[in-house]
């Protein structure tokens, strides 16, 4: 989708950043701008920046940044029409048609006719398991307690028992043999021709948001390997970023989801009347789902399998869904294997009972490291203490460590005195000793060489916020002065802008295209110059800097012109800028 400058700059003057974002963080005033807890990472002091003047934000401690837009395109799982559509329908803004380049109209073609096709392959499984030969499929659905409704309102179906019946169908359909194998529904090969790949198995197609079929599950009948065949990722279906069931739960407008691992539990559980069920299918938890979770959801009850693998996908999942800004709960199942398991053993009560007495996310990842250990020997008490401060210290808030701090110490018979004692211990420790779950590392905006990058960076963020030196760059400074080609991106747009007579920072973060560049230019014009500008010797400081980026140019110079250009960067020292 592509929508023109000129309204993406409409759209984006209508917003502004400060009570955009203010709608999802406190932002408290800070000199000229505006600071807050970041929401991209865990932090105790607000190192999370709006800038008013700019249109931009910029985490210092994440280095996440760029305008309202990546905001919402980072926060909100959204993508950049999506963001720019949410955003005039805030501003309320009609935005125009839409016109697609020929690139995104071709992508879009592709993408709404492999989605065709994946919806004409789940009909023709569906009318499968209708037919004769779907007898025995049928059977195995109802046998597992599964309604005709149920069965109806997922969509589930069968691939027979013939190698090539659906691949035929589709061609009959006029679909691209080519496509069918993208999609993963065929596979071709010089030796056995054309087969479809899902063969004599139940079909469960997995739907999107908008309940268009993204991609297949197929189960075998009974004992088989694999037990469980999946679609391919395809360019409409990304396992990291899709749930399923989200479509049905999403329309439950439940407060809190219930999340699982696979098929049968989501609809089991649907059909138990838990309507608010999605599974992330048997991949582990991403930072993707949790986004897009938080998207309908601040609360998420996990009720994955209660065996060992279940158990450390909790673990997993618990501190991913907390940075996505997710309290979470744990269901416990046993002596029941998953949740289809106990409602079909002990019934839908028995589950509700287990949520009504689910434990606390972060209760439950210190209660798993109590396992095993006797708390009345000295050496386990110790460690166990060690365990309960590290979980402790992940905590971002105060009040949360010290409301959790004194639960541990009720339930576990501890004193406040020993756990802060060690959690400060373990405070000071945390970049020294390997961890158990070392926090994950968020990329920075900084890459190799970004030192030789120091004084063109610097230059190029004091011209955008100093209408002087923007003034004497222009004088002396080409774009192309610049190497790294983010910088002459910038410079060539601020050199625009001000010929234009309107300087919009965001605008230029917002041509570039990948998030990376987007946040290597946001890191720009929000770093910190506090020390150039308390300086008595500005002036002294602007030349130097544009000394050392003109001297850049001497590089790969006949020597002729090396000397004349080393004749400007000289006089630039004997004159006053600023
Ligand atoms: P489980 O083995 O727990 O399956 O895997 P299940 O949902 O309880 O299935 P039933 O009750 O035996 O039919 C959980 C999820 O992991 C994925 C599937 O999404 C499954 O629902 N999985 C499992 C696979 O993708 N492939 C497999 O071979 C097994
Ligand atoms: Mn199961």
């Amino acid at each position: 989708m592509y929508y023109s400058d000129e309204i993406v700059e409409e759209v984006r003057l209508a917003n502004d950043i400060v009570s955009v974002i203010g709608e999802y963080v406190t932002l408290k005033k800070k000199g000229s701008r505006y600071f807050g807890l970041c929401p991209f990472h865990n932090e105790k002091t607000p190192s999370f920046s709006v800038d008013p003047a700019s249109q931009m934000f910029y985490c210092f401690g994440c280095s996440k940044g760029g305008t309202v837009f990546t905001f919402l395109m980072e926060h909100e799982n959204m993508t950049y029409p999506e963001a720019i559509k949410a955003l005039a329908d805030r501003a309320g803004i009609t935005l125009p048609e839409q016109s697609f380049s020929q690139k995104d109209k071709e992508a879009r073609d592709r993408k709404s006719r492999m989605l065709e096709m994946n919806k004409e392959a789940a009909r023709f499984y569906y009318a499968n398991l209708r037919t004769a030969k779907g007898e025995r499929a049928l059977k195995y659905l109802t046998g597992r307690g599964l309604s005709m409704e149920t069965i109806r309102s997922f969509g589930l179906g069968y691939a027979g028992k013939y190698s090539d019946h659906l691949y035929q169908h589709l061609k009959d359909k006029g679909f691209d043999p080519v496509m069918m194998k993208d999609a993963g529904l065929i596979d071709i090969s010089e030796k056995n021709g054309v087969n479809d790949r899902f063969w004599n198995r139940v079909m469960f197609p997995i739907m999107d948001l908008n309940s268009r079929v993204i991609g297949f599950g197929g189960r075998v009948m009974g004992d088989g390997e694999p037990k469980y065949l999946n679609s391919p990722q395809t360019y409409v279906f990304d396992k990291s970023r899709n749930l399923y069931g989200l479509f049905a739960a999403k329309k439950s407008r439940k407060s809190f989801f219930l999340l699982c691992e696979g098929y049968m539990d989501v609809i089991s559980l649907h059909q138990a009347g838990f309507t608010n069920a999605v599974a992330s299918l048997g991949t582990s938890l991403t930072g993707e789902h949790a986004k897009l979770l938080r998207r309908f959801v601040k609360q998420v009850y996990i009720t994955y399998d209660s065996d060992g693998a279940g158990t450390n996908a909790s673990l997993r999942a618990i501190p991913m869904l907390r940075e996505a800004g997710i309290n979470t709960r744990i269901v416990r199942l046993a002596p029941y294997k998953d949740p289809d398991e106990l409602i079909k053993a002990a019934g839908g009560e028995e589950y509700q009972r287990r949520i009504d007495t689910a434990t606390d996310g972060f209760l439950f990842s210190v209660e798993m490291e109590a396992r095993g250990l006797n708390l009345d020997i000295p050496q386990d008490k110790i460690d166990f203490c060690h365990a309960a401060a590290r979980l402790l210290n992940e905590l971002p808030e105060e009040v949360e460590k010290r409301a959790y701090r004194e639960e541990i110490g009720r339930v576990y018979g501890l004193t406040n005195e020993e756990l802060e004692q060690v959690q400060r211990k373990e405070a000071v420790g945390i970049n020294m000793r390997p961890r158990t779950m070392q926090p994950k590392k968020t990329p920075t905006v900084r890459r190799a060489g970004d030192h030789k990058n120091r004084a063109p960076m610097t230059l190029l963020s004091w011209m955008f916020s100093d209408e002087r030196v923007l003034r004497a760059a222009q004088a002396y400074i080409k774009p192309d002065d610049f190497d790294d080609p983010v910088l002459k991106k910038m410079c060539l747009g601020l050199y625009e802008q001000s010929q234009r007579g309107m300087i919009d920072p965001a605008a230029i973060v917002d041509g570039f295209e990948n998030q990376e560049d987007q946040e290597r230019a946001a890191a720009v014009i929000h770093a910190d110059l506090s020390d150039i500008r308390a300086s008595s010797q500005q002036d002294k400081a602007l030349k130097e800097l544009l000394y050392q980026v003109i001297i850049n140019r001497l590089r790969g110079l006949p020597l002729q012109e090396a000397l004349e250009v080393k004749k400007t960067a000289e006089n630039i020292k004997k004159s006053k800028l600023i």
